[in-house]
């Protein structure tokens, strides 16, 4: 086989193609359950296709199916875009294919490993103590939790759950979903996990924090981990991380950032100062491929001080797999996984490419651009912004004649967009209310695709109301 008609050359000219396409056209050619299964073809896997041809038909459907979410009015999670140097750092990752435990396998990956966490550490306020890379948000605030509980009960690493006593870990109302599940993986329970009404711009209320931790306090917990959000999932709030300092440092208790969204702000002057306090922080989970628009997953969570990450992490007989003793030479030791992939090269790859600076122009250009969307909501009289809004998440609806339901209303309208390929864009909940949750997060959107936005929003909503109103 000559090099021209290897797969692999195949796979780069589809790459350039896709990559040329991933703008234009509709956002998704959108099918249902039951018709995309119509589409994909029955396959004998008894016996193998053995042939490319199957594999490319497949990879087409596969492609021409999945969601752009590089095109410019994907606006649908806290990820979006496509970044060359960091894509070629993902598809290089996996064409050398290694795993992050050792330096025997992965010398270069460890190298740059260390050195871009030892860079992040900086950015984000933990000079001195220690970073490790896990597969994202969720498993990096499991993680803080894991070392939280050890932290204030050593003998849970030999005893177990066994003679632990009550406790409570404390989070905002409004805080990720991972928080209850790291309670469940953690054994300590749902039971254990208080949450902590927040204001009307979704901020943790302080006193409610207070009297709650007095109450379990009395109730015989012991209060074990505050966990303030840095740019919640819907609102894109920053908690008061000061005064969480002042309350976790006056119970004696761990104190986390999950920063896996809004963390990224760090990199940009203009909005760094909301992460003021994060620097009495034990801890801070933050993901790469959110705000910074790497290819998923890039999770990292930063701890304040050394050896944490050993003491829950480091166990077993593992003569058979570390060799090195050199400390943070196998990186294995101070991870919840043995295989690990090379996230951190992607990430390198980005950095490298464009620089702090270009990264802090990034960040800028996602909040003049929510700006934009803000100040379009708030001159379109049809229009309302449900939040205030913090950062790139954007909280709004339409507003509706008073014989329609608007949770219905809204969540129609940004379904059809989705079903037309138009755009797609995310709902949530602010108590009973759905708001269509807009997030701003692709380096290459302009202000021409945030206008379009609005204005097929508006005709698909003009012409939704129209049918329901006759309907009625
Ligand atoms: C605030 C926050 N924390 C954690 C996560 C979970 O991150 P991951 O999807 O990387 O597990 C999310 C995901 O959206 C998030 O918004």
């Amino acid at each position: 086989m000559t090099t021209a008609n290897t797969p692999y050359s195949h796979l780069a000219t589809l790459m350039a193609q896709y990559s040329e396409q991933r703008t234009t056209g509709s956002v998704v050619d959108y099918k249902d359950y039951a018709s995309l299964q119509r589409e994909l073809q029955a396959l004998d896997l008894k016996e193998g296709a053995q042939d490319w041809g199957s594999i490319w038909a497949l990879v087409d459907t596969y492609l021409k199916y999945s969601v752009k979410t590089a095109h410019p009015q994907y606006f649908n999670q806290l990820w979006a875009g496509q970044s060359e140097p960091a894509l070629v750092g993902s598809v290089i990752e996996s064409l050398a294919n290694t795993s992050m435990y050792t330096y025997e396998v992965a010398p270069v990956a460890t190298l740059i490993e260390n050195e871009v966490l030892s860079r992040f550490r900086s950015v984000f306020g933990f000079a001195s103590g220690e970073a490790q890379v896990t597969t994202g948000g969720s498993n990096s605030n499991y993680l803080s939790l894991l070392l939280a509980l050890h932290k204030k009960f050593p003998e849970l690493k030999q005893q177990g759950l066994n003679n632990l006593p009550n406790v409570a870990v404390f989070v905002s109302a409004e805080a990720h979903y991972s928080m209850d599940k790291a309670m469940v993986m953690s054994g300590i329970g749902l039971d254990s996990l208080v949450k902590v009404p927040v204001d009307e711009t979704g901020v943790m209320l302080m006193p409610e924090l207070e009297a709650l931790i007095n109450q379990s306090i009395l109730d015989g917990r012991v209060p074990v981990s505050i966990i303030g959000t840095a740019g919640t999932t819907v609102r894109g709030a920053f908690d008061n991380f000061t005064r969480i300092a002042e309350i976790a440092h006056a119970h004696d208790c761990w104190f986390h950032i999950d920063g896996a969204w809004g963390g990224g702000v760090a990199f940009s002057a203009q909005t760094r100062t909301l992460l003021a306090g994060s620097e009495m922080a034990d801890s801070l989970s933050w993901d790469g491929h959110k705000m910074l628009g790497v290819p998923l997953m890039c999770g990292v969570l930063f701890v304040r001080e050394q050896g944490h990450f050993d003491r829950v992490c480091n166990l077993g007989d593992t003569s058979y797999i570390f060799h090195s003793g050199a400390e943070r030479q196998d990186l294995g030791p101070y991870s919840l996984q043995c295989g690990r992939r090379v996230d951190m090269f992607k990430m390198w790859l980005e950095f490298v490419y464009y620089g702090e600076q270009g990264l802090e122009a990034r960040i800028n250009h996602f909040m003049q651009l929510s700006e934009l969307a803000e100040t379009i909501i708030k001159d379109e009289p049809t229009l309302e912004l449900q939040s205030t809004r913090w950062i790139n998440n954007i909280c709004f609806r339409s507003k509706h004649p008073d014989t329609i339901n608007a949770n219905d209303f809204n969540k129609t309208v940004r379904e059809r967009l989705y079903q037309q390929g138009q755009s797609l864009v995310n709902i949530a909940y602010l108590g009973d209310d759905l708001t269509i949750r807009l997030i701003i997060t692709n380096k290459d959107v302009t202000e021409q695709d945030i206008r379009q936005f609005f204005q097929n929003w508006l005709a698909c909503a003009a012409s939704v109301e129209e049918e329901l109103l006759q309907c009625a």
